[in-house]
């Protein structure tokens, strides 16, 4: 019979630890959850009376912050207490790419997660399981044992001393679908040496999860299986994405290519969509973290492998920015384009490596003057994400006009983003771009008018017949 676990701590209140936590919750009611988070602004919004104003935004995650706040879910900065509360800990904090130093632009910056394990260390009280969430490279778990084992047999009180037991736990949700992804998981993976310590993990997943799902493996299995799985799903899209540019050339359509292989059920159907190039915060990271992995342990041609699923989805974005701009005469200064869509995938308001910012800063850069609209997406984020403030923040009267060296402005709906303009850009595929009335956005649009659709959303005869040119990623014919 193992000990219950009553109290979970986990550190970082973001994309992963806050819907994660939040289906804990409502799963196992006697457990008492506390999020914590240094970023006192993140906290206080999760805080928030008005469930809109959650920080992130999950379809279905409002109705269960609304059941287990203040019940057993709780959103707090306070993290001595919490942490020496607590008899398991999560760390979900961020792992993003070194900026600067020896593997800087590929390895994981880890300074996040050597600080949880100094705090875990400082505070916490008696046994304590501690997890990582995070997306760590192989071989982490040692780095966080190291820290804890210096305090480890510490005594905080006459009667117990510190002691701890490290896994791995990967998360394999997507944002968007995160909350039926941790509902109903493919499967959720425990890494660990101590199997008493990764049974008390597995039967809290029990609760919700099939027996079979739940996969036991060495830590360092876990650990590099989160970083493999994310690559594997990043290749099979600059692998479609490279088939689209074929296709484009030869007469061939891509969505046509995708369904008759991915009716083999050796490659299976999921993941064969073209876009404008994989966004969000993990895929890039990940594979080049794996890379620098490679390098690291002289294995050259795997690091080469991988580079080239990065340097494709690089090279995709370019392409179709150049490709727009050769549609529109060769320029695009001074004109007017609508953006369609700015997070990198429909359902969240995320716009981390969102493949909508390199082709607007593109498409800025030769000029152009952007009607930028997404349902989720706020203006702050998108200045802070293009660099430059929006032609209505500009305090200058002047300068609040459309010019020929281009500018950017967010639209609320999408009627008013094609007022006037030559193109519209479909960049992120939110279905109400699927039900747009182009015989009437195509009164408002200049001629010759065209839509760039980067998301095979729209219905080709729909627009066509409208009168505005459509091109369509991938498609030979348009
Ligand atoms: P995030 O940036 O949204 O959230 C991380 C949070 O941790 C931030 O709010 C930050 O303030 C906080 N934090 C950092 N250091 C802290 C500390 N010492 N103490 C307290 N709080 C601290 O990141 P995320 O998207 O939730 O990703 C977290 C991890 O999960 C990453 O390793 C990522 O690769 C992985 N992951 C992300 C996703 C996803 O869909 N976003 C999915 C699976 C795995
Ligand atoms: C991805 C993985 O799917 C998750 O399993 C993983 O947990 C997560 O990364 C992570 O580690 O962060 P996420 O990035 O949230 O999840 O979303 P995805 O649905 O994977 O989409 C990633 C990008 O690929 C998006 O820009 C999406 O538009 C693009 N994509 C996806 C395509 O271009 N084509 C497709 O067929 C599918």
């Amino acid at each position: 019979m193992h000990i219950p676990i009553k109290n979970i701590c986990c550190i970082g209140a973001g994309y992963v630890g806050g819907p994660t936590m939040a289906v804990i919750a409502e799963r196992c009611p006697e457990i008492q959850i506390n999020v914590i988070d240094l970023n006192l602004e993140r906290i206080d919004l999760w805080n928030s009376e008005d469930l809109d104003k959650l920080p992130i935004y999950e379809p279905g995650l409002d109705q269960i912050i609304k059941k287990c706040r203040g019940v057993n879910l709780h959103f707090s900065n306070d993290l001595e207490k919490n942490i020496s509360n607590a008899d398991m800990i999560f760390i979900s904090v961020n792992t993003p790419t070194k900026k600067k130093g020896i593997g800087a632009g590929q390895a994981s910056d880890l300074k996040w997660v050597e600080a949880c394990a100094r705090q875990v260390a400082k505070f916490s009280r008696g046994y304590t399981i501690v997890i990582e969430k995070s997306t760590l490279p192989v071989r982490t778990a040692e780095v966080i044992q190291e820290i804890l084992s210096a305090s480890k047999n510490e005594s905080f009180s006459n009667k117990e001393v510190k002691n701890f037991d490290v896994l791995s736990n990967p998360e394999f949700l997507a944002e968007g679908t995160a909350i039926k992804d941790l509902k109903y998981p493919d499967r959720v993976l425990i890494g660990g040496d101590n199997s008493k310590a990764s049974r008390l993990l597995g039967d809290i997943y029990e609760r919700w999860v099939p027996k079979e799902k739940i996969l036991y493996t060495n830590i360092w299995s876990s650990e590099l299986a989160k970083l493999t799985a994310n690559a594997f799903l990043a290749q099979r899209i600059s692998s479609i994405n490279s088939i689209g540019a074929l296709c484009e050339a030869t007469g061939a359509d891509v969505r046509e290519v995708s369904r008759a292989i991915g009716a083999d059920t050796r490659i299976g159907s999921k993941f064969l969509d073209v876009s404008p190039g994989f966004g969000g915060s993990c895929f890039k990271k990940d594979i080049l973290n794996l890379v620098y992995l490679a390098k690291y342990f002289s294995l050259p041609e795997v690091a080469n492998f991988w580079e080239g699923v990065v340097q494709l989805n690089s090279w995709h974005k370019d392409r179709i920015s150049k490709l727009i701009v050769r549609k529109l005469f060769g320029t695009v200064s001074g004109k007017k384009i609508a953006i369609l869509g700015f997070s990198f995938k429909a359902d969240t308001n995320d716009t981390r490596e969102s493949s909508a910012i390199k082709i607007c800063k593109n498409l800025l850069d030769e000029g152009a003057n952007l009607l930028i609209h997404d349902p989720k997406v706020n203006i702050k984020q998108i200045s802070s994400d293009l660099g430059t403030k929006s032609i209505m923040e500009s305090k200058n009267n002047s300068e609040k006009k459309l010019t020929l060296d281009g500018g950017w402005q967010k639209v609320e709906n999408i009627e008013d983003a094609f007022q006037d303009v030559d193109a519209g850009v479909i960049l992120t595929e939110w279905q109400q771009y699927a039900n747009i009335n182009w015989s009437e956005i195509s009164k408002k649009m200049r001629r010759p008018s065209w839509i760039f659709d980067t998301r095979s959303i729209v219905e080709k005869i729909k627009v066509t017949n409208s009168g505005i040119n459509l091109w369509r990623l991938g498609d030979g014919d348009t």
